[in-house]
């Protein structure tokens, strides 16, 4: 049998390396969890939401999935967000997607790979919303990042469109829905400017034409 005892070790020198800098760290850490921040990112292995922002553990609750979706019958997600707003209190939920999306991608190319594409199902729902915008695009490059900015808004919308969310606005909760992309050849974070803070703001983010704005900057 293959073992893991070098993630083992590097796990025990990750803890070192930490306790020497703070020594009671992870005692403070064990004591209670108040994360101002929730991220839902989409699972590729080549970006590291707390770490890439600056954050400690203990400051971002995360949740990701294939192509970053927030699906009204998604328990999984669902759950992750009213135990973030209702519980813990988390003042941004940071939508975030990156270019070249290998999800986003599939969804586009209308690639088969077996069960994942009831899952990426949802982009093409985006897709067919967006075609007049996404076949403008002068090439497939561009069109592919342009697809994955209108995925994020979209994300962002069906964010605020969630009863969680909306009973929080409703009781006049601090709570902020950000959309942001990342770039992973140059391991920057980019905020797409589709912040919504209140129902209004969520009502005139869903009647606009923000697939039109330009946005694209990879
Ligand atoms: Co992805």
């Amino acid at each position: 049998m293959s073992t893991l005892e070098h993630l083992l070790a590097g796990n025990k020198a990750w803890a070192q390396n930490i306790k020497q800098s703070d020594p009671q760290f992870f005692e403070k850490l064990a004591g209670i969890q108040t994360p101002e921040y929730l991220w839902i990112g989409c699972s590729d292995s080549r970006i590291t939401p707390a770490t890439s922002i600056g954050l400690l553990p203990g400051e971002m609750f995360v949740h990701r999935n294939v192509a970053n979706l927030v699906n009204h019958s998604d328990m999984n997600c669902l759950s992750v967000m009213q135990f973030a707003v209702d519980v813990l209190n988390v003042k941004h939920v940071i939508v975030c997607g990156h270019y070249s999306c290998g999800g986003v991608m599939a969804a586009l190319d209308n690639t088969r790979l077996g069960l994942i594409d009831n899952w990426l199902r949802h982009i093409q729902d985006i897709i067919h919303k967006h075609e007049n915008v996404l076949n403008a695009a002068p090439d497939y490059n561009s069109r592919l990042d342009k697809l994955c900015e209108i995925n994020v808004i979209e994300q962002v919308v069906s964010v605020g469109e969630t009863t969680i969310v909306r009973d929080a606005w409703d009781r006049g909760q601090d709570l902020t829905v950000h959309g942001w992309i990342y770039t992973i050849a140059d391991g920057i974070y980019r905020d797409l400017g589709v912040s919504i803070d209140s129902l209004a703001d969520l009502d005139a983010m869903r009647n606009s034409t923000f697939e039109n704005r330009n946005i694209t900057i990879a």
